[in-house]
């Protein structure tokens, strides 16, 4: 079990939780975003070319918008975990 007593300990494993959220959005294909923004369309030229790898490079929302609403937590790389083999959970990554 982990230790979540203390806001200092929740801290410590922030940056786990976080990859391991944005991993599952990752695997759902960020169908939660997808719900309410059915088909984004920013008007800038930048997010219109990135927002093409949507189509073309089998990005997903959480690719690219990390720390939309949560406490700022360092970007993971979700493409390099997949490749890794790393499944979204702490356990099969050995890191607890
Ligand atoms: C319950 C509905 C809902 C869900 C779920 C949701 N959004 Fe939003 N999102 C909104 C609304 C409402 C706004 C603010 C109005 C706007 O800018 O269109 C917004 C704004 C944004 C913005 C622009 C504002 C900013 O802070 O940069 C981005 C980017 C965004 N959402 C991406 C996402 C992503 C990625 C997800 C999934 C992780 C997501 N949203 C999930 C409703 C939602
Ligand atoms: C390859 C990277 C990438 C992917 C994948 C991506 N976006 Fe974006 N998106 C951007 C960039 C870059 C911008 C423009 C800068 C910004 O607002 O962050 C943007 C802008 C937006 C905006 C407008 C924000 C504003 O302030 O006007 C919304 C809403 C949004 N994206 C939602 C989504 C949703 C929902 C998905 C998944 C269906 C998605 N994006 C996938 C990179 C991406």
């Amino acid at each position: 079990m982990n230790d979540y007593s203390t806001l200092e300990k929740f801290n410590e494993r922030r940056l786990i939780m976080a990859h391991d959220a944005r991993m599952n959005l990752k695997k759902w294909d960020s169908i939660t975003c997808r719900d309410c923004h059915k088909n984004p369309n920013p008007p800038g030229a930048d997010a219109q070319e990135a927002h093409k790898k949507l189509k073309t490079e089998g990005a997903t929302c959480i690719d690219c918008h990390q720390n939309l609403v949560h406490e700022e937590v360092a970007k993971t790389d979700l493409n390099a975990s997949l490749a890794a083999g790393q499944n979204g959970t702490a356990e099969r990554r050995g890191w607890r």
